[in-house]
């Protein structure tokens, strides 16, 4: 089965009856208009508002298959974990959910029929799946409900389940699903809730255990060995943390499903690797090619990162992200960097047209689904440049790290600075020699150089997730204010070319030739804040695009936007409104909640183009 057939299959189990989903557009995978998050990581992340009770345009039952790249912060990162069998930064995530309306039993039947059936859904063997609950802790009972009904769903397969032979409770860390982690880790406001995984036995006779540093230990459903694959997660969207260690009901109980297309298309294959799959198979072919070496042993994890990182690059660049020291910039440049450095293990002496066969074969793989094959000669291009450059210093970095007998903050600084090493790079080349390198401290050194901006060592190292406290939310509406003021004090042709929004500060980037005069700033800020005074409500209304777009809404340019829109306005009515934006929120409900909106900084970035700073008081 080719991982289409599996995409399809879903989405069709899914929005057919009983079921009766219906299938929403995925969010754009790298974010330009999202407060403070970088990417797309799970297919939830843009539905926060409609799992905290916002009324969602398609219902109450969705679907879709989102892609997504694990590829920063704390919690969401899998870019360390690539080697394995099954991790991967760029993965595609099948979801579904309920907003408020079917609940366990549902859910747990329904994912195990798509598993098990034979024709309309994966047609696996119900005796090769295990299953996994959350234990419980002080906050949260053990999950009972779900070890009842995975009983029953066995049972009426004809396969006993008995719990730890079959279903294993394990703790939070492994069944507690949230954007942020675990209980300890959310953050004020942040949801979540208990999960359920299914995990797919490759069984003992593929030799996974023996080969594996786990060997020893007894093997079980997450066990690291590579045995049992998970191929989907149910969370229970149920909770939101309200303080320490407090918390509430959220007014609607949810479902978060979430599998990755790559792992059930593994499992459907039944070849426990995610990278013999048809997702990463033109890939692995072009890498053996290049090098002349084949897909086994220990060639393995190096060909593995090499195809992962020069997808998810291949991903990043198509929407538009080029190589820099900062945010996504430096995440491109991280996986072509170490795909380089994993290149030069497995060739020797490389180009970039070795890269350039790489990145054809991704544009294959994902042509006229997600990317376009016409646009392969601008990737390359950006590869090239960055491979080129990065290729004149690495011989030059790897000698002078030869020479270093301690790694330490600074030194591993002044490989970036001197040779272009990225941290992860050097990090990974030391730890090799069981070295490590202090954290914190390489911040310092960074933060010193003034190389990073504050977002991005609170958003890199910090994690850097979706962020919906009162500042930020204050803050987004705040923006949309100083975009309809620039407008009515500078004309219309001042059209958002960027925004990031920390609790601290919103950044706002726009289109005009130079800076604004003091009187153009004080008229701007004036104007925003006689409609604070004026206690406006904020709303929104969900209509087809091309309705929104005659109502005269704005929308920042880069972003793709569905078939259907949420259009967010200031005022009475959408026809009075002093704003309107294409936008999926969320906002305060009155603009006197903001408080007083005060300008600060404001600097020219490039041509036509003005950064301004903007404060909540
Ligand atoms: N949101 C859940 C996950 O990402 C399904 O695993």
């Amino acid at each position: 089965m080719t991982s289409r057939e599996v995409r399809e299959k879903y989405i069709k189990f899914f929005t057919s009856s009983p079921r009766n989903h219906k299938e929403i557009s995925p969010a754009p995978l790298v974010l330009e208009n999202d407060p403070t998050t970088l990417f797309t990581s799970s297919g939830m992340q843009p539905l926060v508002p409609y799992l905290m009770g916002e009324p969602h345009a398609e219902g109450k039952r969705l679907v879709n298959s989102q892609p997504a790249l694990r590829a920063h912060g704390l919690t969401s990162d899998d870019t360390e974990e690539v080697g394995d069998n099954r991790h991967t930064t760029f993965f595609e995530m099948l979801g579904n959910w309920s907003l408020g309306d079917y609940f366990k039993k549902e859910q747990l039947a329904w994912f195990f029929e798509f598993l098990i059936d034979k024709k309309e859904g994966l047609g696996l063997e119900p005796e090769k799946l295990y299953i996994s609950v959350f234990e419980g802790n002080e906050f949260v009972p053990r999950d009972n409900e779900s070890v009842e009904i995975w009983k029953k769903v066995f049972e009426s397969a004809g396969v006993v389940a008995k719990e730890n032979e079959r279903i294993f409770a394990y703790p939070a860390k492994k069944n507690w699903w949230s954007m942020t982690g675990t209980p300890d880790q959310m953050g004020v406001g942040d949801i979540g809730g208990p999960d359920s995984e299914v995990f797919y036995d490759f069984g003992e006779e593929l030799k996974i255990h023996e080969n594996s540093v786990y060997k020893e230990d007894p093997c079980h459903p997450n066990c690291e060995c590579g045995r049992f694959l998970e191929i989907g997660n149910s969370v229970f969207i149920q909770y939101k943390k309200v303080g320490d260690g407090k918390f509430d009901e959220l007014p609607q109980k949810n479902v978060d499903f979430g599998g990755g297309l790559e792992r059930l298309t593994a499992a459907a294959k039944r070849d426990p690797d995610v990278f013999n799959t048809d997702l990463f198979a033109k890939e692995i072919e072009a890498i053996e090619k290049v090098s002349g070496e084949s897909y086994q042993d220990a060639y393995k994890p190096l060909m593995r990162i090499i195809s992962d990182h020069l997808k998810s690059a291949a991903f990043l660049i198509d929407a538009g992200v080029v190589p820099s020291n900062k945010e996504k910039g430096y995440i491109l440049r991280k996986f072509l960097r170490r795909s380089a450095i994993k290149m030069r293990k497995l060739k020797g002496d490389f180009g970039a047209d070795d890269f350039a066969k790489v990145s054809e074969a991704v544009f294959e793989t994902y042509d006229g689904l997600y990317l376009d094959k016409k646009k392969i000669g601008e990737i390359n291009r950006v590869i090239s440049e960055e491979i080129g450059k990065f290729g004149n210093t690495i011989e030059r970095g790897l000698k002078e790290i030869e020479k270093i007998q301690k790694i330490d903050a600074q030194k591993a600084f002044d490989l970036y600075q001197s040779y272009g090493f990225p941290l992860e790079i050097t990090r990974e080349i030391f730890a090799e020699k069981g070295q490590t390198i202090d954290l914190e401290e390489y911040k310092k050194e960074f933060e010193k150089h003034r190389e990073l901006s504050r977002t991005t060592s609170a958003g890199v190292f910090k994690g850097g997730l979706a962020d919906y406290s009162p500042e930020v939310i204050k803050l987004h509406t705040a923006t949309h204010l100083l975009l309809a003021s620039l407008r009515k004090v500078l004309g219309e042709h001042i059209g958002q070319k960027g925004q990031n929004i920390t609790k601290e500060r919103a950044r706002f980037d726009f289109s005009n030739l130079e800076k604004l005069t003091g009187e153009e700033l004080k008229k701007v800020e004036g104007t925003i804040n006689d409609v604070i005074d004026k206690d406006l409500p904020v709303n929104f209304k969900v209509m087809p695009k091309e309705e929104a777009e005659d109502t005269g809404a704005v929308h920042a340019f880069n972003e793709k936007y569905g078939d259907t829109v949420k259009v967010y306005y200031v005022g009475e009515s959408l026809e009075d409104a002093i704003s309107r934006e294409f936008c999926g929120g969320p906002h305060v409900t009155h603009t006197g909640e903001i408080g007083h909106v005060r300008i600060g900084k404001q600097e020219k970035i490039g041509a036509g183009l003005i950064r301004i700073y903007a404060f909540v008081d």
